[in-house]
């Protein structure tokens, strides 16, 4: 079963909207892609992002959890939407942009799976497209696992977040409180895990069909496997040029 299924109804009032990212991503495909008219970005959730691309591109989704893809539908009606997994998905378009962004790419357990997920992406970008994407950090899984649980009150509910980390996976149990009007408590519980890969491994993996245009950490600096999360943009390889 694929995850978020109980956490997918709250996910957008705790993450909230996602401007900023959005907004540099518009800014990375002005730069780097500026005739760019197609995006597609894997692991698209409840669509937030596709949301804040605006109207000038045609958008297009891939999402594994049925319930994010559901409030992806409702929130970009416009958008070409697929139920699938971005590790093995064809589609029959190539894109000028592939985003996969908020440590998507870290929900694949394995890194055999994030390599044919960079397989995936080669073959779904037009030559010299672009891919952008993050990961949170093997630095950032080892901090937030020395970290007490968090507890956020939102719409009346309460999530408690507890995140463990065995230096490879990093597990995430997330439990809402759901407070109903007849004061009772529904508990909506879920684990999802996430694997850390170092840098050195990942930009390892993409050197075969990318060029690395852009690496920063959230400050704008170098990203280093200490970093909270690592910003990337390449360059998909034009064909036949190896
Ligand atoms: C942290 S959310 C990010 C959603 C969205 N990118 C955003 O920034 O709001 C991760 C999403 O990746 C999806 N996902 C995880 N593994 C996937 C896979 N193998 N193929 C497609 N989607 C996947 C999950 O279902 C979830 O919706």
């Amino acid at each position: 079963m694929a995850a978020y299924r109980e956490f997918a109804r709250y996910y957008d009032a705790i993450n909230g909207d996602p401007v900023e990212t959005s907004l540099k991503i518009l800014s990375h495909i002005e730069r780097y892609r500026p005739q760019a008219d197609s995006v597609l970005e894997l692991g698209c959730g409840t669509g937030a992002i596709l949301a804040g691309l605006g109207s000038g591109l045609a958008l297009t989704g891939v999402d594994l959890s049925p319930e994010m893809l559901e409030i992806a539908i409702r929130r970009c009606p416009g958008a070409d939407l697929h139920l699938d997994d971005m590790t093995t998905i064809t589609l029959p378009t190539r894109f000028d942009v592939v985003l996969c962004v908020f440590d998507t790419l870290n929900h694949v357990p394995t890194f055999d799976g994030w390599i044919s997920m960079f397989e995936r992406v080669s073959t779904h970008l037009v030559d010299d497209g672009i891919f952008v994407f993050d990961i949170n950090t093997i630095g950032r899984f080892r901090r937030l696992a020395e970290m007490a649980p968090w507890v956020h009150d939102f719409d009346g509910h309460t999530l408690i977040m507890n995140v463990e980390f065995d230096g490879v996976h990093s597990e995430w149990d997330i439990r809402v409180f759901e407070h109903r009007e007849d004061k009772n408590f529904v508990l909506h519980h879920e684990v999802i895990v996430e694997l850390g890969v170092t840098l050195p491994q990942l930009r390892d993996a993409l050197a075969r069909d990318f060029d690395l245009l852009e690496e920063t950490d959230t400050t704008g600096a170098a990203p280093t496997d200490e970093s909270d999360r690592a910003y990337f943009v390449y360059r998909r390889r034009a064909r036949g040029s190896r």
